[in-house]
């Protein structure tokens, strides 16, 4: 055999290891970034034919989600300009409309050289999926889109039931706070049973702050939403999240150079940040970190309806991404953890009430959660916000819904 034979054999071997592994081969021209070559693999990752890459110079930077597109392309062009390996990973839209998180790794052999590139699926699960037919991706993602719809559709009855107690606690609360305020103003300063009435008092304001939540939880909680720059809110609660945790935490928070945006209640987006705070707290007596990330991302129908809410609108989301180093969740505790008064900490240290009222403030915002936890492997928690654009603090625009 020839060393040419041998050459070629050899490339024949490490093309066909490529598109085993469901990951696309590419040559570009590193002046323009066109792409000269592109194998058969990136029907895997893309969804669409090779050639519609290579007639159309255009069609793969058209596919890279729209606020990522000129900071990947950029990024790209870093590496190229100076003949660097490095990899740059981004979001694009499939061709059956879902989002995919890709890794471009990149060779180039000095300016002007070569270009090659590997791009793959950095989400692992899809490239399993991928790899294999794309009838099983079909049925995964229907799968993920009917646990999706039971989910919300179990929400929205608990949500409805309580706010059914609720309205109806609250009417009878006011009778008692209201009967024994009018008592406590008739008992003389040292009447023996005025202490009594006082205690009367304070139960029925706690049972007015558990409807409350209990009423934000089922969205109906007044709220004021303004336009929020949240990289500055975030900077701003720092040093209030640091004092909650207490100083064996290390909060870590990794914001955007770019400025997100969006309409919120500034009160109920620190409410979401303190209980997400206090339970990583709980997740980690023996300390540990708590990190606070923020993003944007474009949010497609099909991804909605699979992995967040079939009630999100597609569009741009900023992303608020909350993880700690602490004990994680089983899977029972992940099914139920946003449902109210469920609760793993025992009479006494938990009413189970803190991300309920998580979901209901974030659902009432238009936007989603999800977590990733495992026991023993710690737990983050995404929350997606709908962008705005306007970096106006001052502008009112809606009064929020009526309770
Ligand atoms: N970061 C986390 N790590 C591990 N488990 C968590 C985390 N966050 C929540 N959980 C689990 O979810 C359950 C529900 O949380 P939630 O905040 O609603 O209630 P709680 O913390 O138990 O009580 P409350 O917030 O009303 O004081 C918790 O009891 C806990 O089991
Ligand atoms: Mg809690």
């Amino acid at each position: 055999m020839t060393a040419d034979v041998r050459e070629r054999e050899a490339e024949k071997s490490i093309a066909a290891v490529l598109r085993e592994s469901g990951a696309a081969f590419w040559t570009r021209d590193p002046a323009t970034l066109h792409l000269k070559y592109v194998n058969e693999g990136i029907e895997d990752v893309l969804g669409y034919p090779s050639r519609r890459f290579i007639e159309d110079r255009n069609f793969w930077e058209g596919l890279i989600a729209p606020h990522e597109r000129s900071v990947t392309i950029d990024r790209l062009r870093e590496l190229l300009r100076h003949g660097r390996t490095g990899s740059v990973d981004y979001s694009a839209i499939h061709a059956d409309g879902s989002q995919v998180f890709l890794v471009d790794s990149v060779v180039a052999f000095g300016a002007g050289g070569i270009v090659a590139g590997v791009t793959a699926l950095a989400n692992h699960e899809r490239l399993a999926v991928s790899a294999n037919v794309a009838t099983r991706q079909t049925s995964a993602r229907k799968d993920a889109e009917e646990l999706q719809r039971r989910q919300s559709q179990k929400m929205e009855a608990v949500g409805r039931l309580a706010a059914g107690i609720a309205h109806d606690f609250n009417n009878i609360l006011t009778v008692i706070t209201s009967y024994s305020q009018l008592l406590l103003s008739r008992f003389p300063p040292d009447d023996p049973g005025r202490a009594d009435l006082y205690e009367i008092r304070k139960a029925a304001d706690r049972a007015v702050a558990m409807v409350r939540q209990l009423l934000t939880f089922s969205h109906r909680s007044q709220g004021e939403q303004k336009i929020i720059d949240m990289t500055a809110a975030l900077l701003e609660t720092q040093n209030m999240l640091q004092h909650t945790v207490g100083c064996q935490i290390e909060i870590v928070v990794l914001v955007e150079p770019d400025a997100a945006c969006c309409l919120a209640d500034r009160a109920q987006l620190d409410q979401v940040l303190l209980n997400l705070a206090l339970n990583a707290r709980d997740a980690m007596p023996n300390g540990g970190t708590l990190s606070f990330e923020l993003g944007t991302t474009v949010v497609d129908e099909a991804f909605a309806r699979s992995y967040l809410d079939p009630d999100i609108v597609p569009g741009e989301y900023i992303t608020l991404s909350v993880g700690d180093t602490g004990q994680g969740m089983d899977s029972r505790t992940r099914d139920r953890l946003f449902e109210p008064f469920f609760t793993t900490k025992g009479p006494g240290k938990g009413k189970g009430l803190g991300l309920s009222t998580v979901y209901g403030i974030i659902k009432q915002h238009g936007g989603a959660i999800t977590l990733l936890s495992d026991v023993g492997r710690g737990t983050t928690f995404r929350i997606y916000l709908p962008w705005t654009s306007h970096p106006s603090h001052e502008l009112i625009v809606s009064p929020g819904l009526p309770s």
